[in-house]
């Protein structure tokens, strides 16, 4: 069995499948969780990924195409992207021209899944996975659909995954992390016109996780 990647809760692996080689997300066990329960967490977010992967296919976003679901198992057959993630291409080049294009597509297709109802949970650069400039989108499993009325409900939803996205680069890149998110979010306004009332909700957010969690960054 090739495994390509073991996360906290997936093991991801290539299989040869009707002579086809695909990727397989399988959702473990945990032990520690109640069976009935881990189960029911399992299965749904296994269905959840597969059907917003296809959403975001569907509002022009590459995502790998999905060959299969099966829900007893709680895996997913998809293509297999042969490609690098943003995140180690970042780590590779540090920060330049061509990761800041990088980052701007990415705030490009994030803002398009904004603007048709779908956030994916977990954005982060690790996610991306970059096939000859081109992006693809992966993992979303604690994604969620919602419509895109933008009123403060909507927003503040929005905010909150573009607040893990920030979080995610402060904690990796530091410094450059500030830089990576700027690059990212000139995409995204290019696409989602309230760009800047999203901005503010993710300040609002932060300083309140400031003043709940007495954090002093
Ligand atoms: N379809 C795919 N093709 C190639 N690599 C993939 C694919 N899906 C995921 N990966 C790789 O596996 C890693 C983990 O997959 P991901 O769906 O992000 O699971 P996790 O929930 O464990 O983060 C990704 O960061 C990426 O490197
Ligand atoms: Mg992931």
């Amino acid at each position: 069995m090739r495994v390509v990647a073991k996360g906290a809760e997936a093991l991801l692996y290539l299989e040869d499948w009707l002579g086809l080689t695909v990727l397989v997300k399988e959702r473990m066990p945990k032990g520690y969780r109640d069976p009935v329960f881990d189960r029911m967490i399992r299965v749904r977010r296994t269905i959840n990924e597969a059907r917003l992967i296809m959403d975001a296919a569907e509002l022009g976003v590459k995502t790998p195409v999905i060959y299969d679901v099966d829900v007893v198992r709680a895996r997913i057959r998809m293509q297999y992207i042969e490609a690098p993630t943003l995140n180690s291409i970042i780590r590779a080049n540090g920060y330049s021209g061509p990761v800041k294009t990088l980052m701007r597509r990415m705030g490009e297709l994030i803002g398009t899944l904004h603007a048709g109802g779908v956030l994916h949970g977990d954005p982060t650069p690790a996610n991306v996975l970059v096939s000859n400039g081109d992006e693809y989108l992966v993992d979303f499993g604690l994604g969620e659909r919602a419509r895109p009325t933008w009123d403060d409900r909507y927003l503040k939803r929005v905010a909150v995954d573009l607040n893990v996205l920030l979080r995610s680069l402060e904690s990796n890149y530091g410094e450059v992390g500030n830089a990576l998110f700027s690059d990212f979010m000139d995409g995204y306004g290019s696409v989602v016109d309230k760009s800047e009332l999203v901005m503010r909700w993710v300040r609002r957010i932060r300083s309140l996780a400031r003043y709940y969690t007495g954090r002093l960054t």
